[in-house]
This record gives structure tokens, sequence and C-alpha cells, in this order.
């Protein structure tokens, strides 16, 4: 008998859910649905099947599963401890073999669906994503419930999916009629909560009919606590679609905002935190976005031009003042190289120190990480770029070693030291620690809010220079060494 008919056998008395794409999202979904729990039986209510692509990653994702820990690493203790819960109740399974989305009574899709940015705007990667689709349509149930969690532009399940499905279905000759197809996205935050980030979170879903509307919903209930989160359902899934790449366009175009009136205040020597903590006093503006190195990840970096895309192919419209925020966004690190130029005037020969390259804190993601840019461009200057994160051991984009402990950090020179990223570990160093790791260092560029008040004065009364992303104030205050 094989593993996979094992894991069925084990698990007749269960409903099947497929997951397609163990990444980021997919990942915490099948640690959420395998610990979701029959309340009236006591018992676990899904058999969950992962699927991923068999190329490197993909497979090292499926080992990771199948040995019981998750293919994600994370901050987060509920996830490890999720997935070894879920190998010890022996409901979950993970595998390249695609046709096991036949066995699959609910399909939740997460894989990529991909822009490429180009030096005249962007490609979107519509073939790859449909080919995929294309491929689970061709092995699901006719009568399983789909769910898109996938990042799609505004349009896509209605318009492509639906049609593709129903195209299949007719090659293959087999009734549909109970085939039910929604959108329902994701606001998962990969850190340390990323697990209820799933399980506690609002969510929006929609259906490409009433009874699809209703399958998704009753299938969110079932592992999302909707007693204290309420689902919006939304009345078509282009609308849900809407609904997630205006939540992260928005949340872009916010942080675009901020950086000419970061540029601004460091001109006018304006503590900037100060003026936004005067203007959240306000209510109506209480989520105004602060200063800091960029914008990484895989949403925010490209969620705008997905929506771009759709306004323009189908409308002829657009969203070019959402696009700007994308491209202000995508240059924002080199704001902190400007600064350092202007300090230095050249930048050869000089050690900058870069604490922090993935893109969030206390996360190992690395995907369109602000840092790549910034490092390229200190690069072009002659810099010797020198890394540390202590979540990142591995970061393809760049070939030099990336060091996990500080302590590696004190026998190199450090002219200049940018602290990027505001993990927990580079917000807790005192002053002490600061120049026992960095002996050398002549200059600290706080780029993300990371330095006390308290801490940067210490350290310039110990001859430092200390200069910050929106602390237009510390200009006059630093006396370099
Ligand atoms: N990362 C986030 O925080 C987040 C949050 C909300 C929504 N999203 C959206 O969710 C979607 C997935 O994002 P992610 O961050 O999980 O991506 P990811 O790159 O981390 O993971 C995607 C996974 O899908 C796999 N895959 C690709 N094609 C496949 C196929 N045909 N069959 C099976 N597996 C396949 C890849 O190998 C990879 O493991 C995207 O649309 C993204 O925009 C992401």
């Amino acid at each position: 008998m094989s593993q996979l008919s094992e894991f069925i056998a084990y698990n007749e008395d269960k409903k099947i859910v497929a997951v397609q794409g163990l990444g980021f999202v997919g990942g915490a979904m099948l640690a959420a649905l395998s610990n979701a729990q029959d309340r009236v039986k006591n018992k676990p209510l899904y058999a969950v099947l992962g699927v991923d692509l068999s190329t490197p990653d993909g497979l090292s994702k499926i080992e990771a599963v199948n040995e019981g820990r998750p293919p994600i690493i994370s901050s987060d203790p509920a996830m490890p401890l999720a997935f070894l819960k879920a190998k010890q109740q022996g409901n979950i399974f993970a595998t390249t073999d695609m046709s096991v989305f036949g066995l699959a009574d609910i399909v939740v899709v997460d894989i990529p669906f991909d822009v490429k940015k180009t030096a005249d705007g962007y490609d979107v990667k519509l073939d790859l994503f449909l080919e995929s689709v294309s491929e689970l349509a061709q092995h699901i149930n006719p009568s399983a419930l789909v769910v898109v969690e996938t990042t799609v532009p505004p349009g896509m399940t209605e318009n492509y999916l639906y049609d593709i499905f129903k195209k299949v279905f007719k090659e293959r000759d087999v009734d549909d009629k109970e085939f039910a197809l929604a959108h329902s996205y994701e606001r998962v935050m990969p850190g340390a909560n990323y697990l209820s980030s799933i399980t506690e979170y609002f969510r929006v879903y929609a259906g490409v009919n009433d009874a699809s509307s209703e399958r998704a919903r009753i299938f969110l209930e079932s592992f999302i606590n909707t007693t204290d989160f309420p689902l919006t359902r939304l009345h078509k899934p282009a609308a849900s679609e809407m609904a997630k790449v205006l939540e992260n366009s928005y949340r872009a175009l916010n942080i675009a905002f901020i950086q000419e009136w970061t540029e601004f205040a460091q001109a006018s020597e304006v503590n900037l935190f100060s003026v936004l903590e005067a203007i959240r006093m306000r209510p109506t503006h209480h989520n105004i976005m602060s200063p800091g190195f960029g914008v990484g990840g895989y949403c925010l970096t490209k969620d705008a031009l997905l929506a771009d895309w759709a306004s323009k192919e189908v409308h002829g419209i657009g969203l070019p003042l959402s696009c700007e925020g994308i491209r202000i966004n995508d240059v924002m690190p080199l704001y902190t190289l400007q600064i350092l130029k202007k300090l230095y005037g050249d930048l050869t020969q000089k050690h900058v120190t870069l604490l922090g390259v993935s893109y969030l804190n206390d996360v190992a993601d690395t995907r369109y990480t602000p840092s790549e840019i910034f490092c390229n461009e200190l690069e072009k200057e002659g810099a010797i770029v020198q890394l540390h994160d202590p979540y990142v051991a591995d970061w393809h984009a760049r070939s030099e070693k990336i060091s996990n402990t500080l302590d590696d950090l004190k026998r190199l020179q450090h002219d200049v030291l940018i602290l990027a990223v505001r993990h927990k570990l580079y917000c807790d160093l005192n002053v002490d620690q600061i120049v026992s790791f960095f002996p050398s260092v002549n200059c600290i560029v706080d780029a993300n809010n990371i330095l006390s008040e308290e801490k940067a004065t210490t350290l310039r009364n110990m001859g430092i220079k200390v200069l910050g992303i929106g602390k237009g104030h510390w200009l006059c205050q630093s006396n370099p060494k």
C-alpha cells in the first residue's frame, strides 16, 4: 500500500482539502486546516493534502511537511507546534502528485501570480498562472469547491478561471453542475503571529454564484474564528479580488506619500516622527505611515500593478497614482544611500555594514527586500558591503556571506552601520553592545526608527555620528569623529 493510500484509508471519515502551493500562504493554510477541529465529534476536521512542484524548493517544502515541520521558517512558535500535531494526528500529507486533486472535496489555490518589473513598466505573468489552474482542472473532482487565495487582477476568477474549468470539464466529459468557485484573499502576516493571522482575522470572500459563495462561507467558518472576526461576503469575485489589491495599493501609496515628507523634514532638520505622533492624535489620521528604509515583500511591491493591468486591459483606464506609489517605494532605499554620499562624498573602500536584509522585522523573507537595491547601488559606489541578519542564512540575490550572529562582526572593520530592519535583536541592543560589536564604527544611520533618542545621544557623546531617516533633528546634533 502506498503512503498516499494509507493516508486516505486512515482519514476515510474526513473531508479532504488540498492546498496547491506550500509557500508563505499555503504553508500557513496547511497548519490552520490540519489543526481545525470537528467540534461535535471532537476530532480533526480535515485530511489535508499539500501539493507543490518537484523543484528543489518545492521538494524541500514537501519533505518538511511530511516530517512534521513547517515548510516556511518563521518566528511564530505556533507553526512548528501545529505541524507536529498534524503529523501526530496523521491528517497531513504533502506530495508533487497533482492527481491527488481528484481526491479533494475542497481545493485552495495558493500559487503565485507574478509581475516582472521591466525598464519601461511591468509584465504580468498570466500564462504561468493559467497553466497551473488548467492543470488543476485536469485532475479535480468536478463537484469540488475551489477557493482561489492567490492575489490576481480583478476579474480573473470569473473571466478567466471559471472559463478554464468549464472548458476542461467539457473536454473531460464530466458533469460540473455541482462545481463551486470562489475568491477569498489572505491577509497572512509572516512573523510572530503568522498562524493566527489566518485563523483569528477578518476575511472577504465571493463566489461565482450563490451556491459557490455559500460553500465558501461554510469552509471559511470551519477554520477561522468568525465569531470574533466575522466574514465579509462581496457580490462577485472581482469585488473580492479588487478589495485585496486596493487595500495593498492603499498601504503602498501611503508609505510612498511619506517619502517626500521625509526628505522635506530631513532638509528642515525636523523630527518627522514627533510630527507624525502629533498628527496621529486626530482619530481620522491615526494610521498615517512612518518613514523607513524601504518597502519589500511579495505583495505591496506588485499588487497595484496587477490592478493597473486589469484596469487597462479591460477598461482602458489604468491606475497611474497607485503605480507611482510602487515606483517611489522601489527606489526609497536609495535615499539612505544619498545621505551617505552627501556625508562622505566618496564611498570607495568604506566598510558599510547592513543590519537586516529581510524585508520585514523578525521574518526570514527576502523577496523584493529593499536591501537588494541598496546593496547593489552601494557596491557600484565602491563600498565594501557587509551583511547581518539573525533570520536569513542564504540570500540568493547576493553572493557574500550573511552573518547570523553579531559576535561574527566583532573582528570586521565597520565605517558605517545601517540599521535597516526592526528586528527585535537590533531594537534591544544597548549602547555598550553596539560599541562592542562594532568597535571601529564612526557613523550609524538609523533607517527604521530603531535607536531611541537616549541611545543616539550616548553614541554621539562617544564621538559617533548618528543620523536617522525621518530624524532631521539629528543632523544638527551630530558630531563627526
Ligand atoms: N506572502 C504573503 O504574505 C501573502 C499574503 C497574502 C496574499 N499573498 C498572495 O498569495 C499568493 C501566494 O503567495 P506566497 O507568498 O505563498 O508565495 P510563495 O512563493 O511563498 O509560494 C508559492 C508556492 O507555490 C508553489 N507553486 C507554484 N506553482 C505551483 C503549481 N502549479 N502547483 C503547485 N505548487 C506550485 C511554489 O513552488 C511555492 O512553493 C500570491 O498571489 C500572493 O500575492 C501572499
